[in-house]
């Protein structure tokens, strides 16, 4: 008896300790511990005796002899504050430097990647020679992200060093590895480009009084002929919104609040780690500088007030997007009259031929936004959609102006700028070029008059992919992960989920294998030809400008992508008060998936052989309701308690939240 009891506990202590844990918390790349030690060196220059010490967590004895310099290879990126543990220093002037880098291509000991456009930036420099002890870099020498660090001295003194750390600042409100969404199926590039998007965003995720001071903003163009100091100094001090941890752009650059990180990173980190509270202060700073018109900025402060009407737009789509995840109706409710200002400012674009007519030129850093151009009109057409489901969220009505306006870009749209011959929509009236940012958005916000016309786009834009990706003819040469997030939603919406796997395994796997790249997060921009160039950053002349961001939370994509349409967990309301579950698993045979929101866990888990369901289970949040679409599936859904529903042509609808398990056949 004794035994048999004994027994029986192991595995319910077992599955209590597996309730507590983060599912597949191996392929979470945030480090256990702040404080970061090297685990490998990429190459040593000069006298260097024990260099491998510096690879030890406990540290040791390296000694520089010279000018001499060590450079580590973190594996991934990192970020935070440099931290130097001196032994001894054989002259009073010895210094040490350190300089950083995202991509291997710029390792140098004389600078580190720009973070301006100014130019390379200058290397930390540290008095050793005034004696042992700790050395660490100020706040607001915050380095944002770096997977290459190189330690150098510079005088013919011997220093012996017993530890480099680094003291991880990223997501400083976050317990870093404490995921609350988690996602995993039988390929594992497919795995890693979820953490990796999920990883990008933490360290995009920063301590708001270490935003990019911009000292050199615009002051230097690519047109003017000047010549540059090596290398200029660099500061991050600028306090970017309230609160004690914001979401930015890019982990090194601009480290600054940028509207279109709400309509991609925002679904990324919910799903993710659910730091909204992040996502909440960056929202805030937006807000907190619209124009007495309703306009708002282009981007936080200190970046200059510009006036663009897309990214005006994706800061109301991160009104509705934290609304969703969230469900804190009473902020949407003290936000509200804000974000009808900010609508009627875009609505009064709108001209006789019921398109908007854009005037503002910033957007994306594409080129040519003008006119009644087609990638505005699709998110101000999506951002209608949102704002009536807001109004009936606050106030249980829709408000038919805006309908009716809705209906008047739609049919307009498809009147003025469909090219059927091409399949897709032309950039505005005058032009023959295509996008990909307005066809992508002409999906995602059921613009198209119908799933035919979707999938034509689909396979139109299949058509123009290259080795390396999906381009943006729009801008150039130029491959943007961030327009390319779009994409990849839109193949799924046209219920093309082969492509869509194709665009991440082929452009993503390509962002995260790279040698050039960091192995861990996704760069902002590259080139159609594959070269680490992006069109829109013309390089400052008398230098090469490694300006490019290597962690940008706008090419994060795919991680909420595969959670919402592969794992088919749709929040269709309030925090997914209702929801659908709609999977779409491509050719993957695997899949174990969830998510929180604030009503509980939204979680799938299925196999597959030869394109059918071999077994199925997921869970939503109890007292929640949806609907179910498993298309060409027969079977029954079965509760927990017993309750059967039979589907009928593969759905089921009005389904109660818990736990469903599918059982197959009639
Ligand atoms: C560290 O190594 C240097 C020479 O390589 C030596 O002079 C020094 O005494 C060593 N320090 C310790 C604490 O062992
Ligand atoms: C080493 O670098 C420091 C800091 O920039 C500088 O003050 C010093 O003059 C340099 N020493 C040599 C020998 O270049
Ligand atoms: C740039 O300035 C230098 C002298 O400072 C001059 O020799 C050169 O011709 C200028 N180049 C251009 C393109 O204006
Ligand atoms: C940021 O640092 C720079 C360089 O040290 C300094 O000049 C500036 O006053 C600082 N700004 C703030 C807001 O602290
Ligand atoms: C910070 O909070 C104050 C008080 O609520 C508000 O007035 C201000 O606009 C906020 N600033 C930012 C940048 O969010
Ligand atoms: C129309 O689109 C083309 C292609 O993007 C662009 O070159 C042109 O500048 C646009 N027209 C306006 C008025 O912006
Ligand atoms: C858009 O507005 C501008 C500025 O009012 C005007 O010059 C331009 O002709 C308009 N474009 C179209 C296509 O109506
Ligand atoms: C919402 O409005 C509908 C009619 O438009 C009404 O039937 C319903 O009771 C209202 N719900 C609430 C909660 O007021
Ligand atoms: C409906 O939208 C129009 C145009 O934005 C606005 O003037 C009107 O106040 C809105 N009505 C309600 C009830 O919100
Ligand atoms: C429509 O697309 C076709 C094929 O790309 C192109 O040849 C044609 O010029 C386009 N027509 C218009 C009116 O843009
Ligand atoms: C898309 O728009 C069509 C009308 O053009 C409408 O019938 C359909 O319900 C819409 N789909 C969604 C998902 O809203
Ligand atoms: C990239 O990182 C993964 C872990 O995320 C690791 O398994 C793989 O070996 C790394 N690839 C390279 C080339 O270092």
């Amino acid at each position: 008896m004794h035994f048999l009891t004994a027994w029986r506990l192991v595995p319910l202590i077992l599955s209590v300790i597996a309730c507590g844990a983060v599912p597949y918390d191996e392929y979470i790349l945030a480090p256990a511990s702040r404080n970061v030690t090297p685990p490998s060196i990429y190459q040593v220059n000069g006298s260097v005796v024990n260099s491998a010490d510096l690879t030890n967590v406990n540290g040791g004895n390296t000694t520089f002899q010279g000018p001499a310099s060590v450079t580590f290879d973190f594996g991934r990126s990192v970020a935070g504050l440099v931290s130097l543990d001196i032994g001894s220093s054989s002259t009073r002037d010895a210094f040490i430097g350190a300089t950083f880098t995202e991509s291997s291509l710029w390792i140098s000991s004389l600078a580190s990647d720009g973070t301006a456009d100014s130019g390379l930036d200058s290397p930390l420099w540290f008095p050793v020679g005034r004696g042992p002890g700790i050395y660490t870099a100020e706040k607001k020498h915050t380095r944002g992200a770096f997977r290459y660090l190189t330690i150098v001295t510079n005088t013919t003194a011997s220093v012996s060093v017993r530890s480099v750390r680094v003291i991880f600042t990223a997501a400083p409100s976050q317990d870093l590895r404490a995921y609350t969404g988690y996602f995993n199926s039988d390929d594992e590039l497919i795995n890693r480009i979820w953490y990796a998007g999920a990883y990008t965003n933490q360290l995009c995720t920063i301590d708001p009084s270490t935003g990019n001071s911009l000292p050199f903003l615009g002051i230097i163009s690519a047109d003017d002929n000047i010549t540059l100091p090596e290398t200029t100094p660099w500061y991050s001090n600028y306090t970017i919104s309230n609160g004690t941890s914001t979401l930015t752009d890019g982990a090194k650059r601009d480290r600054l609040i940028w509207p279109g990180d709400m309509s991609i990173a925002l679904e990324s980190v919910s799903v993710s780690t659910s730091d909204l509270y992040s996502v909440r202060t960056a929202l805030e700073a937006l807000l907190s500088q619209q124009k007495p018109n309703g306009r708002l900025p282009y981007a936080s402060k200190p970046f200059r007030d510009i006036t663009s009407f897309t990214y005006h737009l994706h800061s109301l789509i991160g009104i509705s997007y934290y609304y969703q995840h969230s469900g804190d109706r009473a902020w949407l409710a003290r936000h509200w009259s804000r974000y009808q200002k900010g609508l009627q400012w875009a609505l009064s674009s709108i001209d006789d031929t019921g398109m908007a007519n854009i005037t503002a030129s910033a957007d994306w850093l594409r080129f040519g936004m003008g006119s009644h151009n087609i990638e505005a009109n699709a998110i101000l057409y999506f951002v209608l959609q949102e704002a009536q489901g807001l109004s009936q969220a606050l106030h249980n009505q829709t408000n038919s102006t805006w309908a009716t306006i809705a209906n008047g870009i739609k049919s307009a749209t498809n009147k003025h700028l469909w090219n059927a011959t091409a399949g897709l929509y032309k950039d505005n009236e005058t032009t023959t070029l295509h996008p990909q940012d307005g066809n992508a958005w002409a999906i995602k916000a059921n613009l198209t008059l119908s799933a035919n016309q979707s999938s034509t786009i689909s396979s139109a834009l299949r058509a123009r992919w290259g080795k390396y990706g999906a381009p943006a003819p729009e801008a150039k040469d130029t491959i943007s992960p961030f327009i390319g997030g779009f994409e990849l939603q839109a193949h799924f919406i046209a219920n093309q989920p082969d492509r869509a796997f194709e665009l991440l395994r082929t452009q993503w796997g390509f962002m995260l294998d790279d040698p050039r790249m960091t192995n861990s997060t996704f760069i902002e921009g590259y080139s159609t030809d594959g070269a680490i160039h992006y069109a829109p950053y013309s390089d400052v002349p008398g230098s090469s400008v490694p300006r490019l961001s290597l962690a940008h939370g706008w090419s994060t994509g795919p991680t909420a992508a595969l959670s919402f349409y592969v794992a088919g967990l749709h929040l269709t309301g309030r925090a997914g008060a209702t929801w659908r579950f709609a999977p779409q698993p491509g050719n993957l045979s695997r899949v174990d998936a969830g998510y929180k929101t604030a009503l509980g866990l939204f979680a799938s888990k299925f196999a597959r052989e030869n394109d059918a369901y071999r077994s199925l289970n997921f869970t939503t949040p109890q007292g929640t309701f949806g609907e179910v679409q498993l298309a060409g599936t027969d079977g029954t859904l079965v509760s927990e308690a017993g309750e059967k529903i039979p589907l009928v042509d593969g759905a089921a609808t009005n389904v109660r939240g818990g736990s469903w398990t599918l059982q197959l056949g009639d």
